[in-house]
């Protein structure tokens, strides 16, 4: 079966693992990143290209400042922690957000392990930090209207093609399955433009508990979709 390219994957359900162990919500995300160090492994096993995993929104730093810093903190450690597997994997990391919200150190690191890993040529794992899909909807709008006041581009200039190189993800592909955990059907501001023709798949499965199977349970899922992108299948023109 051949991988999709492009997994994009909304992690959730940290917290209530954690809470159904009553286990201090902290520790739901240190079991969370453990199962995306798996998950991140078996992507660049079973040859995917690309994963993009939400890893902070913007909305998020609205929780306690106790939890966003002890996030910012494991952040940190799993960049430090992941790097020699990351190079060992032929992985290259990218964040894609609002960076500059970031603590320094953080953001440093970030900028270190990108530099370092930048001939991983295996799978490109990308960590949405910061992210939010309308601001970066609206950053690519204002890059062109800025752009156009420069004279550098023409408005009949812009199109799909030119306005996705302005967007965080620029020439990646976009995501072929999105997948979210913990039993919540949303997207929640996660690549609005980039999904919109995804295949979604998602599981009641807390994200501490998607290990390498119920990776492999959903590429399976997604190899038996049939995609049509607004198409008619062969056999219905027939
Ligand atoms: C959702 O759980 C998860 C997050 C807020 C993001 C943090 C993700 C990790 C720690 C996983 C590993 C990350 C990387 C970058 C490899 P939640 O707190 O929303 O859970 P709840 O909905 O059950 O409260």
């Amino acid at each position: 079966m051949k991988p999709p390219t492009h997994v994009a994957i909304i992690m959730d359900g940290n917290g209530r693992w954690a809470r159904a162990r009553s286990l201090p919500r902290v520790e739901g995300h240190r079991a969370g990143f453990e199962a995306a160090r798996e998950v991140v492994r078996t992507a660049a096993e079973v040859g995917v290209a690309f994963l993009t995993l939400y890893a902070f929104s913007v909305e998020n730093w609205k929780r306690p400042p106790k939890e966003v810093s002890a996030l910012m903190a494991l952040l940190e450690n799993f960049l430090a922690e992941a790097e020699p597997e990351l190079i060992a994997n032929d992985v290259r990391l990218k964040a894609i957000g609002r960076l500059v919200d970031l603590p320094a150190g953080l953001r440093k690191k970030i900028e270190a392990v990108s530099l370092r890993t930048a001939r991983g040529r295996k799978l490109t794992l990308s960590l949405a930090l910061s992210y939010s899909g309308r601001i970066e909807i609206v950053t690519a709008a204002r890059q062109m209207a800025d752009e156009v006041l420069r004279g550098v581009l023409r408005p009949a200039e812009i199109d799909e093609a030119s306005f996705r190189r302005h967007l965080y993800t620029g020439e990646d592909p976009d995501p072929d399955l999105l997948i979210r955990t913990s039993g919540e059907m949303r997207l929640s501001n996660f690549l609005l433009w980039q999904v919109s023709y995804s295949e979604i798949y998602f599981t009641d499965v807390l994200w501490p508990d998607f290990r390498r199977d119920a990776f492999l349970r959903a590429l399976e899922e997604y190899g038996r979709r049939r995609r049509r992108f607004g198409r008619l299948e062969r056999e219905e023109l027939e």
